[in-house]
């Protein structure tokens, strides 16, 4: 059996041994169900592909020195599933079963889990979506949860980089009141246009603003944003935000560290007075940001002048990475071995 080369892995799609499949009909979730299948019967009437009944979640499996596999703050991608879940009217995935289904997955596909050091990880992408037929907009009452792992490379090949991002403001990812802070399909698929002009432009991702007023900063892509001023660590407090898990991890390791914390509202502004700024998620933890640039009013924003993430910006990036791969104490009780 071919293992795969872990010093070439992208952030993309490859072959593993198996996912799980979890069916929920009359009330109740079946068995989980292995499958060695990348691929899925759906019913064509499925409110899944019609009306965006579908959510997931997106979390990783680190290897470390001691050759335990441990996952990263499990319970809440669970949690967050259920969140989205309700938010579109989908039957929620228990926590125990999700946990179930997760470690299962990952156990089965142990091989494909990075060896430490390598900066690879084994990405877990739980998915659930309505799988009942419906033709009228109504919820469904059948649902599939789908588990697959895929081994992903280091975000940042050869050390964390500054990324330049374009403020955007034609184009708003989410409605104030909408699905926004959900992790559901139909929030991606409405910020690709921005996403692919800031591309098209020599971006590396779109930074969105609120849909309602256009003056405060929302999320960068499918990352949250942070700035630094001081001592200070600020992240945006908005009603169309994705909860990042990083976000969270960052806020609680900035107070760890002796800085103070603010989760309130970012005016754009304000970008001329931060030291530092990054995004972060679960795919590259934290995106230093080198530039921002708003088209609107001809202005550019600039961090990292010397070409390098800044001082606390990176401190936290360590601090998050280390405990991540079992190099730094495990203070906070956020990593669950897969036994
Ligand atoms: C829209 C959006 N915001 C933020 C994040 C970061 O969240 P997390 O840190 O939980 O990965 C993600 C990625 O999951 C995302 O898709």
């Amino acid at each position: 059996m071919e293992t795969p080369d872990w010093k070439n892995l992208s952030f993309g799609y490859v072959k593993t041994d198996y996912n799980i499949r979890c069916y929920y009909k009359d009330g109740k979730w079946s068995k989980p169900e292995v499958s060695t299948s990348e691929y899925i019967d759906v019913h064509m009437a499925a409110t899944g592909l019609h009306y965006g009944q579908e959510a997931f979640e997106g979390l990783k499996a680190y290897m470390g020195k001691d050759g335990k596999i441990k996952l990263f703050r499990w319970e809440e991608n669970a949690k967050r599933l259920i969140s989205s879940a309700e938010g579109i009217k989908m039957a929620p995935v228990p926590v125990e079963l999700f946990r179930d289904v997760i470690f299962q997955t990952v156990n089965m596909n142990k091989r494909f889990v990075p060896p430490y050091g390598s900066g690879a990880t084994l990405y877990i992408r739980p998915l659930l979506y309505g799988s009942g037929a419906e033709v009228g907009v109504k919820p469904s009452s059948e649902y599939t949860f789908i588990v697959f792992v895929t081994p992903v490379g280091p975000y940042f090949k050869g050390g964390v980089k500054p990324v330049n991002m374009l403020i955007c403001r034609d184009v708003d990812r989410a409605a104030p009141l909408g699905t926004g802070i959900f992790k559901v399909g139909g929030n991606y698929a409405a910020s690709l246009r921005a996403q692919i002009a800031a591309k098209d432009r020599g971006y590396s991702t779109s930074i969105f603003l609120d849909a309602r007023e256009k003056k405060y900063i929302d999320e960068c892509g499918p990352a949250n944003f942070f700035g630094i001023k001081e001592n200070t660590y600020i992240t945006p407090k908005s009603e169309s935000i994705l909860k990042s898990i990083t976000n969270m991890s960052l806020l609680s390791l900035a107070e760890k560290i002796g800085m103070k914390t603010e989760r309130r509202r970012v005016p754009v502004e304000e970008l001329s007075s931060f030291s530092e700024a990054g995004a972060c998620g679960t795919a590259a933890v934290i995106s230093p940001i080198g530039k921002i640039f708003d088209p609107e009013k001809n202005i550019t924003y600039e961090y990292c002048k010397d070409g390098n993430p800044g001082q606390f910006t990176m401190k936290l990036y360590n601090k998050l990475v280390g405990i991540q791969n079992g190099d730094e104490t495990d203070e906070f009780g956020w990593m669950t071995e897969v036994a």
